[in-house]
């Protein structure tokens, strides 16, 4: 006897982690960004400078490490054992490699028991690729959030120049993501795929208030 799951997964940049922070906030549940955890992870080997490819050193790593994600006033704070890593996580270099390290084996398996044992007593709106799919399947609520990838692109670089991170053709992006998508959607463990039972949002052209309406509106239908 559990309380609610809700889980939003989709292709980078559609949103997901404003939309899902929303979402939760709403409905009084606990966010939990998946995403977040697999780049913990890839900030620890890049760090620790570990060759992507290294899988039985990464795999040591995953089996030491111990990532958090805590509640703070100003958002979720993301530590990997005694270093918070909130800002770092984002970087260009993290995300130009979560993908790959994300496609193993070790670090999924352990990545996704951790996920499990966070939402075993129901009461979190979990963000990911593989919620829905793999981590809980049993979810009351399910959302597949996409979005043309122009669109997307267009909202990476809007972040990037407000957050003065760089400078980043469309174009570039574009590719970026386009690339990320591939890596993500054609691995071999629970890849990017929307659920059966999944509802589509396509969310171009929504504003983020417009897209958590209508996400907070189906879970009270389903209720
Ligand atoms: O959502 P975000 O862009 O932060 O996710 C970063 C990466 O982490 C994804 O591109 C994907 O490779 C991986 N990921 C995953 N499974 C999840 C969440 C994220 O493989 N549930």
């Amino acid at each position: 006897n559990r309380q609610p799951i809700v889980a939003i997964d989709g292709p980078a940049g559609a949103g997901k982690s404003t939309v899902t922070r929303r979402v939760a906030q709403e409905l009084g549940l606990i966010y939990l960004d998946t995403g977040a955890m697999y780049r913990a992870l890839t900030w620890r080997v890049m760090s620790a400078n570990i060759d992507i490819d290294d899988e039985p050193a990464i795999a040591e790593i995953v089996s030491q490490s111990e990532i958090s994600l805590v509640e703070s006033n100003d958002g979720v704070q993301v530590w990997i054992d005694e270093e918070e890593v909130t800002k770092e996580i984002r970087s260009l270099e993290v995300t130009a490699n979560v993908s790959a390290i994300a496609a193993l084996a070790t670090v999924r398996r352990e990545l996704v028991k951790q996920q499990q044992r966070w939402g075993a007593k129901g009461g979190i709106v979990a963000e990911g690729r593989d919620i829905g799919t793999f981590v809980f399947p049993d979810a009351e609520l399910k959302i597949f959030l996409t979005a043309s990838v122009e669109e997307r692109a267009r909202r990476r670089w809007q972040d990037i120049k407000e957050q003065k991170q760089g400078d980043m053709s469309l174009e570039q992006l574009e590719k970026d993501i386009q690339q990320r998508d591939l890596r993500d959607s054609t691995r071999a463990i629970a890849p990017l795929r929307k659920a059966g039972d999944a509802i589509e949002i396509k969310t171009d052209g929504m504003s983020i208030s417009e897209v958590t309406e209508r996400i907070v509106n189906l879970y009270h239908q389903k209720g």
